[in-house]
């Protein structure tokens, strides 16, 4: 009996040690490191001074961390001789350096404050959240506590796993579907487009088909805009021509006119399982500010690591 006792004892403080360590909080840091969130605000703050497109790339590059193995800083690992690291795959090569350049000033000065403390995977979520505000967009409270992977795989990313423009809308529901996000949160994920740009690359062969579903002078355009590609690759173009630097709902509004960049975002338009949330929040900007507030925070605890799995890197490009 004083065995069985002991047990269920064990079994109850392995439990409840297990809860509270996997417990996200929004003051995680504020006995450990109490000026976290003024060193990430200042550090956001002079990047984006500076280099405005900092906002875009630093969403996108967060995005492409949590989605595919959860929010745990595996796509800022760079590679080394013996591993191809996930931000050397294909889809990822276009992530943009002044992304990973906020989050390593942001690293170095926190590193400066308080050594060890803090993990390169709520660093990326606090100042993802903070650079969105910069631009205009919602605030919403981010919970802390994450921890950082000791993996980084090029073979972990593939179409499968990040969406591609290309892809059907099925496909892209499919995508959110399994990782736990509805239609809806998908269409107001996907109003991240409201920013940053988009490579020649990712549109030119929708910009020559006939019903394209593009604006007639739109895809010519495009066309002129894009004529230098493939010679140039870097050739790229706003993801939401109305207002390219703030985030507001023009994205939506531009869909049903046909100035939608990509296939997959005048897909969310003509697709009838998506075309509701597109005319919603093009009407309603409150509304999609809250609900890709809500949608945000869901994505920034997806898949996290938490009490004593991973690690809290010393630098946020390698493992200790
Ligand atoms: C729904 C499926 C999605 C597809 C197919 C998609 C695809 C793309 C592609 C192809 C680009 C252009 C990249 C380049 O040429 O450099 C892009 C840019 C971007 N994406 Fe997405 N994306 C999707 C969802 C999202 C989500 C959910 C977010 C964030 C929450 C996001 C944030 C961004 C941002 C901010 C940019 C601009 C990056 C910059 O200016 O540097 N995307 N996306």
């Amino acid at each position: 009996m004083a065995k069985q006792s002991l047990t269920f004892l064990f079994l109850l403080f392995t439990l409840l040690t297990t809860i509270t360590e996997s417990r996200l909080t929004p003051n995680f840091y504020s006995k450990t490191c109490p000026k976290f969130h003024d060193i990430i605000r200042d550090t956001i703050t002079n990047k984006q001074i500076t280099t405005p497109t900092t906002a875009a790339a630093l969403l996108r590059l967060f995005f492409h961390d949590c989605f595919p193995n959860g929010c745990d800083a595996s796509v800022l690992i760079s590679s080394t001789p013996f591993n191809k690291a996930e931000r050397d795959s294909s889809i990822n090569l276009s992530l943009p350096g002044d992304g990973f350049d906020v989050i390593v000033r942001a690293k170095t000065a926190l590193e400066l404050s308080c050594p060890k403390t803090v993990s390169c995977s709520d660093i990326i979520s606090v100042a993802t959240r903070d650079l969105l505000v910069t631009v205009g967009g919602p605030y919403y409270t981010v919970f802390l506590g994450r921890r950082d992977s000791r993996i980084s795989n090029s073979s972990s990313i593939s179409a499968d796993v990040l969406p591609l423009p290309s892809s059907p809308i099925s496909k892209l529901i499919h995508q959110f579907e399994v990782r736990g996000f509805s239609v809806q949160e998908m269409v107001a994920l996907s109003g991240a487009h409201s920013i940053g740009f988009s490579h020649c690359k990712e549109f030119s062969s929708r910009v020559t088909r006939q019903n394209s579903g593009y604006n007639p002078r739109f895809a010519d355009a495009l066309k002129k805009a894009c004529a230098n590609y493939p010679k140039d690759p870097t050739l790229s173009v706003f993801n939401d021509i109305m207002s390219p630097n703030v985030f507001d709902n023009k994205y939506y509004q531009n869909l049903p006119k046909g100035l939608g960049l990509l296939e997959s975002d005048h897909g969310l338009f003509s697709d009838s399982r998506t075309r509701p949330f597109v005319e919603l929040y093009g009407r309603d900007q409150d509304r999609f500010f809250k609900d890709f507030a809500v949608a945000m925070q869901k994505l920034s605890v997806y898949g996290v690591m938490t009490g004593r799995r991973g690690e809290i890197r010393r630098r946020c490009d390698a493992i200790n």
